[in-house]
């Protein structure tokens, strides 16, 4: 069977899948997005995720594109018609076809509708095994990287320095000299005392899903949080360093700059996290703990 994507209403075998030349988010990234993992069957913390796209919506004045519980069967569809139960599903919403301006256009076809899955092996990665390397690069974005719009340029620029270097993620570093997040993942560190540190979240890093699942584990583990701005010169001095996103989940760093983070292997917290983080996405934890997922 082809693989099937959705556009607009339909599902379309992917080889076929588009958009029209005068779509917005082609041509000025006029859109937003959002990445959900699907874990043995799970969409991890669907919920957060589906919130986070109406609220990076309504930030651009737009509306979901369709009702959340038709987004709901639509993913599911194309996994079953995909035959995926470990996948990345991607969401796109553009403001739609319009003949090119930059204000909003009057006389809009609404918005579009694009989603995508593709598999993806979460089980035995060697880089959960291993650990990652990370380069910090300067944060180019513009004001707003909490709504997760498709304008991505900045990130795709930080990702090739980090992969031209050998490494997996890069993390931005503001003019104050202070880590932002990574180019698509939340950045933490562990200090000697055990504390997880991570940047707050305000207008200026997007408020990771599993940013915010780790949050609710390390309270139930009564793990010390820090939320604030760290150097990257403090970061050399971690015991342990760790990205998360959806697609990363919760990924170990053994190297930031060439610098080696602890004994150079992943971090006993960081594999903790992990661990709970996967029970987590495999709706144990959340029915144990009252807030499922
Ligand atoms: N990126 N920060 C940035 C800049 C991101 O792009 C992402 C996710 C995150 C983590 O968010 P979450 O935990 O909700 O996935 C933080 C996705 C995976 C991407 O662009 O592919």
């Amino acid at each position: 069977m082809p693989r099937s994507s959705y556009v607009n209403g339909a599902y379309i075998p992917h080889k076929d899948a588009s958009v029209h030349i005068e779509d917005r988010g082609y041509q000025l990234a006029d859109g937003v997005y959002e990445v959900i993992a699907c874990i043995h069957g799970h969409l991890a913390d669907e919920r957060g995720h589906l919130d986070r796209l109406q609220r990076s919506l309504s930030e651009l004045d737009m509306n979901m594109p369709v009702q959340r519980n038709s987004l709901q069967f639509i993913m599911r569809e194309l996994l079953r018609r995909n035959r995926l139960s470990n996948a990345n599903i991607y969401i796109q919403v553009t403001r739609g076809e319009a003949k090119r301006d930059f204000p909003y256009p009057a006389n809009s076809m609404g918005p579009s509708l694009v989603i995508t899955t593709w598999p993806f092996q979460f089980d035995n990665q060697s880089k959960m095994e291993e650990g990652v390397k990370v380069v910090t690069v300067p944060d180019q974005r513009w004001k707003r990287p909490d709504i997760k719009t498709i304008a991505l340029l900045p990130q795709v620029l930080a990702k090739q320095k980090a992969v031209e270097q050998g490494a997996y993620e890069a993390w931005m570093v503001d003019n104050e000299d202070f880590v932002t997040e990574g180019a698509s993942s939340n950045a933490w560190i562990v200090t000697r005392a055990g504390t997880l540190v991570t940047r707050k979240a305000t207008t200026d890093i997007l408020r990771g899903v599993t940013r915010t699942a780790i949050d609710k584990i390390r309270k139930d583990l009564q793990i010390e949080m820090e939320e604030r701005s760290f150097t990257p010169a403090e970061s050399y001095e971690a015991v342990e360093a760790f990205s998360t996103s959806a697609v990363a989940l919760v990924t170990p760093i053994i190297d930031i700059d060439g610098h080696k983070i602890g004994s150079g292997k992943p971090g006993e917290v960081t594999m903790r996290l992990y661990d709970e983080y996967i029970s987590y996405v495999n709706g144990l934890r959340g029915e144990q703990l009252g807030w499922a997922a």
